[in-house]
């Protein structure tokens, strides 16, 4: 029996889409590599979102038959809203991912996590052996941090000893991420606290460092993943 929900039929993305030509053109590229049966992670953030909506188009009129991972919340209540079947990683590992992101360098090292999904969106591209990053030009920089801090989630206990130890990384600014729509700080779909960080530098070690610290669950940061970039 099916639910006979408002809630999703009037589901629509939470926020204005920016550069949404750009990300559509990605969006469209990556609808393409969808076959029968291939199990997809779904990242989140309005480029995912936008390549979510493609992929349904198609499956629709190649009736393929699909199943879907998600990073968030959002885009479960997406993929539920389109009619496309959502399973776990216990069930399955997925054969392809395709996300977003806010930076990416010319070594293909990303800053992720506006959105507040970084934790489970590295789990998902850890688990999958093909990860596809959609980005309009604007998220391209020389180097990380130009535009964006990296977040990074923090069991709330540890949030004063987290800062504690990032401030012998060369902290050089940091803000606990305040909600909207809500008092007070951001509370993920993890039950963590979010902090904003930016660094003197941002070198190949800082991923395991910031990882390293007892209370960070996962940052933002992604250096050196297994992933390939598409550019609109
Ligand atoms: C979500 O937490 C993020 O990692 C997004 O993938 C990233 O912020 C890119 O978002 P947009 O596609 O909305 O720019």
């Amino acid at each position: 029996m099916n639910w006979d929900s408002d809630i999703i039929k009037n589901l629509a993305w939470s926020d204005t889409i920016i550069n949404r030509e750009g990300k559509q053109k990605v969006a469209d590229e990556i609808a393409k590599k969808v076959k029968e049966g291939d199990v997809i992670g779904i990242g989140s953030g309005s480029t995912s979102y936008l390549a979510l909506l493609a992929i349904a188009k198609k499956v629709e009129q190649e009736r393929l038959n699909i199943k879907a991972i998600p990073t968030s919340i959002e885009i479960a209540l997406a993929c539920s809203e389109l009619g496309i079947p959502l399973i776990t990683l216990y069930e399955h590992r997925p054969d392809w991912l395709f996300d977003g992101a806010d930076e990416v360098d010319p070594n293909h090292s990303l800053i992720k996590g506006r959105g507040g999904a970084m934790f489970k969106e590295k789990l998902m591209i850890r688990s999958s052996p093909v990860n596809y990053i959609l980005v309009d030009e604007t998220k391209q920089v020389k180097k990380l941090g130009s535009n964006f801090p990296i977040p990074i989630e923090v069991f709330p206990q540890a949030l004063l000893a987290v800062e504690f130890q990032l401030n012998k990384l060369g902290l050089t600014e940091l803000s606990l991420r305040l909600a909207k729509g809500k008092d007070g700080p951001v509370i993920t779909e993890n039950g963590n606290l979010i902090l904003d960080a930016r660094f003197e530098e941002i070198d190949n070690e800082l991923e395991k460092k910031i990882k390293a610290i007892t209370g960070v669950i996962e940052s933002g940061l992604f250096i050196g993943h297994n992933v390939e970039i598409i550019v609109a």
